[in-house]
Parts: C-alpha cells; sequence; structure tokens
C-alpha cells in the first residue's frame, strides 16, 4: 500500500503512524513507515531522543515478528498472549505459558526457533505426534526433525548426522531420550533454546506425571543455562509453581490464558429415556441425525462402555456414515488403523471410550458427541478441546440422564471411600453443569477457577439453538444422496460458497493423499473456509489468507487457484 510520507510530519505521528499499521497487521505500509523513519534518522538523528528510539527498537522487532510470522506460518496476527512470550524468549528469558488446547502454543518456540538460527531443543512426550508435527513444520517451510524410539539405527544415525552439521532449526525429542543418544548429542549442537511440551508431566500434582520427565531437571544447567519455555494447557498454582523449579527456570514469566473458546459450541440435551413423546429422540438416533447434517466433516462420539461404543458405530455404519469403532479393548494394529483413517480423513467418525485422543493432533475435527454424561468436568473440557483445535467453528454436544449418573456411581463401588466420594462429587457437579441454564463457557471457566462473562453465542444457554431441531431438513437431504454403509454420503451444499468449499476439500484431499500426510496438514478447514469466501484471484490475494505463507503459495497455490478462478 501507498503511504505518503511528507517532511513536515511530526516526529511523534510518524511513530503512531507505524505502530498503527502493525496494529492493524498491514505490513506493507509498517514497512513503509520504518523506511521512512529510518530516513529521518539518518538525516537528523538529534531529532529522536532515547524513548522514541526505544520505541522503535521495539516496533521494529514487532514488525519482524509479524513477517516472520506470515512467511512462515501464514498468519496476520499473534493471538492473545503469543507475542509477549515470543519476545520474552527471544530477550533470553525463561517461561511458563498456560494456555488452552488448541490455542497457539507450538508457535512459541517454532518462531523464535526461526529467528534464533541454530537449533531449538523440543521435549514432548507424545512420540505419536511428533512425525505429523514435524511433517506440518515441513510442509511450511521450517528445517525440523524428531529422534525417537520409532526410528530405524540408520535413519537415526542419517538425523544425528545431520543435526551435526546444523541442518536442523529444530529437533523433537521424547524425555527418555535424555538418558540416551540425545543426552549424549546435547553438548555438540549449537542449541540456542529448549521447549518443553506437555509440562505438566514433569510434576507429582499433575494430571498426568511421567517419571521420564524427571531427566528435564538439570537440562537447563546442562545446557549452558539456555533459556528454557515450558508449555501446558492445564496447570494449578502449584503444578505451575513446581514446573518452574523442577526446570530450574530462573525469574520466568509466567503467562495464563483464558480457557474461554468461543469457537467451541457447547449443547446440552437430556436423553429421551422411555417416554415416548419426548422432543429429544433416542439418543442414537438424534446421534445419527446431528451427524448425517454435517456430512463430510470429522467428529468423535464419545461413549461410556465398550459394548455401547460398539452398538453406536454398528449402528451409524448400517445408515450410511463412515464410522469406527475405538476402543482399549481393540488390538492395537485395529486401533492404529482407525487413528490413521480418521487422520486422514478416509472415515469422518469415531465412536470411542475416552480412551481415544490422547495422540492425536488432527485439527479439523468439527464435532465431538457426548452419548453419555462424562465422569467428570476435566475430562469432558479435555474430550470436547480435541475438536476446532484450527480455531474454525465446531459443535461440541452432550446427551445426559441421571441414569448416567447412576452407572457412573457403580464404577465407584470398589474404590475405597475417600476416593469414591471425590469421583461421585465429580459425577455429580458434571450432572449439575448439563442441567444449568446458566452460560455453560462461564460454567466451565468457574470451575477451572477463571471469572468471565456470559459468551453470549457460544452455548445453547445463551444462543438459545437447538441443534436437533436444525438438524432434520438437511439429514434427509444426505440421506437420499447416500448409498450403502461406508459409501462417503454426498453433502448437498446450501450455497455456492458451500459448493466451493466442499471442492476445496476435495482438492485438499487429493493433494495430501499425494503427498502421504493428513489433509489438515495441507491446509486447514478454516483456511479452506477463508478461500470459500473470499475468494483469491491471484497469487497476492492467495498470500493474503490466514494459514497461507510463502512455502504453501510455492507448493500448492496454483492448485487452489485453478479450482478457485475455474
Ligand atoms: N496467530 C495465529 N493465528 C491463527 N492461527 C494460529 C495462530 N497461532 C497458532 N495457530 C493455529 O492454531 C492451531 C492450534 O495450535 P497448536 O497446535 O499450537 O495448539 P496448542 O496450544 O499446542 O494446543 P494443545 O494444548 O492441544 O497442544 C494450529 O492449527 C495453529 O496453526
Ligand atoms: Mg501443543
Ligand atoms: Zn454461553
Amino acid at each position: 500500500m501507498a503511504v505518503s510520507v511528507s517532511d513536515s510530519i511530526d516526529l511523534n505521528t510518524q511513530i503512531d503512524l507505524l505502530r498503527e499499521a502493525l496494529g492493524e497487521g498491514d505490513l506493507g505500509s509498517a514497512q513503509t513507515h520504518l523506511h521512512a523513519l529510518r530516513e529521518r534518522y539518518r538525516q537528523e538523528a538529534s531529532a529522536f531522543d532515547r524513548s522514541a528510539l526505544v520505541e522503535l527498537k521495539r516496533l521494529s522487532e514487532g514488525l519482524k515478528l509479524r513477517q516472520q510470522l506470515k512467511e512462515t506460518f501464514g498468519y496476520a496476527s499473534f493471538r492473545p498472549g503469543q507475542e509477549t512470550v515470543i519476545q520474552a524468549v527471544l530477550a533470553g528469558r525463561d517461561a511458563l505459558a498456560v494456555m488452552p488446547t488448541g490455542s497457539g502454543k507450538s508457535l512459541l518456540y517454532q518462531l523464535p526457533a526461526r529467528l534464533l538460527g541454530g537449533t531449538t531443543l523440543v521435549i514432548s512426550p507424545l512420540i505419536a505426534l511428533m512425525k505429523d508435527q514435524v511433517d506440518a513444520l515441513v510442509e511450511g517451510g521450517l528445517r525440523a526433525t524428531y529422534l525417537n524410539s520409532t526410528l530405524s539405527a540408520e535413519e537415526r544415525r542419517a538425523r544425528v548426522q545431520g543435526l551435526h552439521q546444523g541442518e536442523y532449526e529444530l529437533v523433537y525429542a521424547a524425555p527418555e531420550g535424555l538418558e540416551q543418544s540425545v543426552g549424549a548429542l546435547l553438548e555438540r549442537l549449537d542449541l540456542k533454546f529448549i521447549a518443553v511440551d506437555e509440562a505438566h508431566c514433569i510434576s507429582h500434582w499433575g494430571h498426568d506425571f511421567r517419571p521420564s520427565y524427571r531427566n528435564l531437571a538439570a537440562l537447563k544447567e546442562r545446557c549452558g543455562n539456555l533459556p528454557v519455555l515450558a508449555l501446558t494447557a492445564t496447570a494449578t498454582d502449584a503444578v505451575a509453581r513446581d514446573i518452574t523449579e523442577q526446570l530450574g527456570m530462573r525469574d520466568p514469566l509466567v503467562i495464563r490464558g483464558s480457557s474461554f473458546r468461543a469457537n467451541l459450541h457447547i449443547h446440552a440435551f437430556k436423553k429421551a429415556g422411555a417416554k415416548r413423546d419426548s422432543a429429544v429422540p433416542p439418543t442414537r438416533e438424534a446421534i445419527l441425525r446431528l451427524i448425517q447434517a454435517r456430512p463430510g466433516q470429522s467428529g468423535i462420539v464419545y461413549a461410556l462402555s465398550r459394548k455401547s461404543v460398539e452398538g453406536t458405530a454398528e449402528f451409524l455404519q448400517a445408515n450410511g456414515v463412515r464410522a469406527k469403532a475405538y476402543h482399549a479393548g481393540l488390538p492395537a494394529e485395529e486401533r492404529e488403523s482407525v487413528q490413521e483413517a480418521f487422520r486422514r480423513d478416509d472415515i469422518d467418525v469415531v465412536v470411542a471410550t475416552i480412551a481415544f485422543g490422547m495422540g492425536i493432533d488432527k485439527s479439523n475435527v468439527r464435532f465431538v458427541i457426548h452419548r453419555d454424561l462424562p465422569k467428570s468436568l476435566e475430562g469432558y473440557s479435555q474430550e470436547i478441546g480435541r475438536a476446532g483445535r484450527d480455531g474454525a467453528d465446531a459443535d461440541c454436544v452432550l446427551f445426559y440422564s441421571w441414569a448416567d449418573v447412576m452407572s457412573l456411581d457403580r464404577f465407584t463401588e470398589d474404590l475405597d471411600a475417600d476416593l469414591a466420594a471425590l469421583q461421585q462429587r465429580q459425577i455429580r457437579d458434571m450432572f449439575r453443569f448439563a442441567e444449568s441454564t446458566e452460560c455453560r463457557h462461564k460454567q466451565l471457566a468457574r470451575h477451572f477457577g477463571e471469572g468471565i462473562s456470559d459468551c453470549r453465542s457460544s452455548c445453547d444457554a445463551c444462543s438459545g439453538r437447538d441443534l436437533l431441531a436444525e438438524a432434520p431438513k438437511r439429514a434427509k437431504q444426505a440421506r437420499l444422496a447416500s448409498a450403502g454403509p461406508l459409501k462417503a454420503p454426498q453433502p448437498i451444499p446450501d450455497s455456492e460458497e458451500e459448493a466451493l468449499y466442499l471442492r476445496l476439500k476435495d482438492l485438499r484431499k487429493r493433494l495430501a493423499d499425494a503427498r502421504g500426510v493428513p489433509a489438515y496438514v495441507v491446509f486447514t478447514d478454516a483456511t479452506l473456509q477463508a478461500m470459500a469466501r473470499f475468494r483469491p484471484q491471484t497469487p497476492e490475494h492467495f498470500l493474503a489468507l490466514s494459514g497461507v505463507g510463502l512455502k504453501k503459495l510455492q507448493q500448492y497455490g496454483e492448485a487452489f487457484l485453478a479450482e478457485l478462478t475455474s
């Protein structure tokens, strides 16, 4: 964008203009203003007092960060908290970020990794996720790799050698690895910075303690006191303190993000039970209706027992839904193949016990349905947290009944008295949440110690929407068009925009399959939605979409523009 900068313009005004352009994400005019200011400094340095210089330095760093954010990650602006943490890290300060799932914690180390040079070490316990995470980074143009127990000796050797030669900006490793080859490697790398993901695993007080995380205690010291960034979605104050102490952090920045996610639309329905005149149909039919109204969308249905998981999956399959069952009683190969099919969008729905979800990073889960009341609000928030990680809208639908409370109580019968009492209290908290007519996000936030105002439109209590009443029309259309189990029902688009979106999704799937990566790694649903809405016709406009960086433009721009201009 052209900006005319006259010499007569007041210095402070010019700095204001730069700040404004940055705030609006208009990098082009920010660049122009900065350039003009530099020119001015060259001509009359004396006009710049100390505070102006400090401010200019800050703004020029902000511009550099945003340019990198766009180029490499495709985003125009930071989400809340991201820039603060990144700046702290770049300044060499230790930091702990407690931010909800899907809020973009990975960026907090990925962006510095690019800017710091050398290599950034990322410790993560989720070995199953590493390949996907690294694939996604490589797609974006970052030089990333991982070392873990799944690699052949040969592959590992090649990667270690690559690391020695400084080929990688980012290396992911599991905490167990620190006792072995990764540990030996540390001293010989040009390490700049260490990120510890899922950092709550280091604490006994956390919900997921892992002994191997104790290996991290001396890591900072061992690596010459490099800055350390710890990340977790959940940590009480006690756990947060534990994390910073165990990792040996010094004067860390501790940042807590709000747990409220407006893109999750929470709805609850009391099960119909035996009443025939209930407005709510029998649960599995209600679930079928919701799913049929969302053809081609990915979703998870949680059920309490293996039997109910299998029954529900069979019922859905018989009605033309591409669904599979997943529970701990299935052979490992089968569980793996279900996960893989879901990741690749080869099936749409997984019906699962709570065993499903840990270790999947799929960002385009568009709905999470609870067939039965979950055991606790903690478990429930974690499960709905798997929806909408790409930031696009997702529906979370809970079916519940007092009979569910009774069945859940039965699981507590064999426990010792204290634990049983605790769990029964949690079950009742969950039931009260379902029954209440108060904003659901507000209730959840309060449970986790945060005060927020009503969400206004992201829950049934606030919006007054009835997802079941909205479902039948589209469900019927989809049913007419579908043929037989496991053949994808053909979605009937509601509008031209949706028709285009579905074509773009098809294209994404073909490109992803050809490259052997999950579809959401090519572009997220959110990016495809923006594409269908704004219909960019030139590479420049394509690059302006959120989620499109330089590498993605280069790799996929042509194919998508062909679809968009046809
Ligand atoms: N500034 C941003 N603008 C738009 N999207 C973003 C931004 N930062 C991150 N994202 C996207 O948000 C999604 C979730 O990010 P990420 O995987 O880092 O979440 P997370 O906080 O690590 O969640 P979890 O606790 O579940 O691991 C990703 O698709 C990511 O690309
Ligand atoms: Mg994460
Ligand atoms: Zn609400």
